[in-house]
Order: C-alpha cells, then structure tokens, then sequence
C-alpha cells in the first residue's frame, strides 16, 4: 500500500501561501499538515484560526490539524469551522483524553492523538480504539527542520501491534525529520502517514519530492 502524504505548511512561503496551497493542490499530496503551536505547550507560536480558513479556502486536500497546545479541548469546534478534517491533540497536554476524543468526533472531524517522543505507545492500550489516528513525534515537538529520532522506529513496530492485537483502524502517523532515507524504514515497519515539512518545502522540485515519497512502497 502507498504511504499518505502530508506536506507540512509550517515549512510554506507564508508570503505565497495561496501559491503553495496550489501547488500542494497540483501535487500528489494527500493531506495538508497544520500546525498549531500555543507557546505554552511547545516553546513556540505558529499560526491559528485565521490562517487555517485560507489554506481551507484554498485547499483541495483535507486538512490534518495537530494541536500542540494545552487545553485543546476548548477550541476543537472553532476548528472544525475553520475546516479542519481531522484534528489531532496530545495525549500530555489532555487530562481527559477519552472526553476530548469524543468531542472531536461529536464536532465532526476525524479524531488523532499525539505523543511526545518520551512518552509510551503502551498508554494509548485504553484509547486506540476510539481513535482514528496516532501520531508519532519523531522530533520535539516545536519547530520544523529537527533531526529525526532514530527511537521512533521502535515506537511504530510496538504501535502497529497494539493496533493489530486491539482490531483498530487507527492510522499511524509520523511527524517530524522525515526524508527519503528514514521513509522506507518507517513504511516497512507500519506507518501509514508521512508529514514532510522542510523536506518538501526546501526542496528544490517541492511536487517531485512528494511524488518520489509516495512512491516509496514495500
Ligand atoms: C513539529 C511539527 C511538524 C513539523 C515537521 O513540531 O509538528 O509537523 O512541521 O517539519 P519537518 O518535516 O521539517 O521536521
Ligand atoms: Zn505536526
């Protein structure tokens, strides 16, 4: 099976955005990766509301919204207005997971939680059935343009079988670092998603290189 790709717009020209969402649109591009950061819950502040409903007027892909902000429970609907498709939040930043899980599936998105490079897959054992996606940092989350960790390969093969021991449909996800050299590794070992920022975004044929990463296969 093909990866999903998620070209991350954090790594975009901001003073271009409509031209990168076009081109993100003329692309084999899955989803649109977008990141929110509070400066609270990441040592830095990105972009929120307003810049979400451009790249949703502009964007034919579907919009992947991961949160890295403390109390995400408080802006999930004013999310999914901006149009966000579907809205990941972090398993520290949530006190009531499961709470928080249903609301975003209540508010109509598809439902994601993220975890730290530090913290355990074995965590997610009593949510991963009610969610409809896992995302893995492969970096601190932050900042775009970190290098990969290198641990995360281990993380993807015990998160694939809490998956399959558990019947879920849960898509795995990785975020952060990714490239052509840790891509195979990560499909081959059950990833489903790549989010690809400064790999895409620096590159110097943005389209060829999600073309070449979605042609990567087992
Ligand atoms: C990091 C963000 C990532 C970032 C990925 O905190 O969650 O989505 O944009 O960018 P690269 O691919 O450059 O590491
Ligand atoms: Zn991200």
């Amino acid at each position: 099976m093909k990866p999903l790709i998620a070209p991350s717009i954090l790594a975009a020209n901001f003073a271009n955005l409509p031209a990168e969402i076009q081109m993100l649109n003329t692309s084999q591009a899955d989803w649109i990766h977008f990141d929110v950061m509070d400066g609270v819950f990441v040592p830095n502040i990105s972009f929120g509301f307003p810049i979400l409903e451009v790249v949703h007027r502009y964007a034919q892909k579907l919009l992947d919204v991961h949160l890295m902000i403390q109390e995400p429970e408080r802006y999930i609907e004013t999310f999914k207005k901006a149009g966000a498709d579907s809205i990941t939040v972090h398993y520290e930043a949530c006190t009531h997971l499961h709470r928080t899980i249903q609301q975003i599936k209540a508010a109509g998105s598809k439902a994601g939680v993220a975890l730290n490079p530090h913290t355990p897959v074995h965590l997610l054992e009593d949510i991963i059935n009610e969610v409809d996606l896992v995302l893995l940092m492969s970096v601190n989350p932050g900042f775009g343009g970190q290098k990969f960790i290198q641990h995360t390969y281990r993380k993807v093969e015990v998160l694939k079988s809490l998956i399959e021991m558990h019947q879920s449909n849960a898509l795995i996800e990785i975020d952060g670092g990714v490239n052509q050299s840790n891509a195979p590794i990560l499909l081959q070992k059950g990833a489903d998603v790549l989010v690809a920022g400064n790999f895409v975004f620096s590159s110097a044929d943005p389209i060829q290189t999600i073309a070449e990463l979605k042609q990567i296969s087992l």
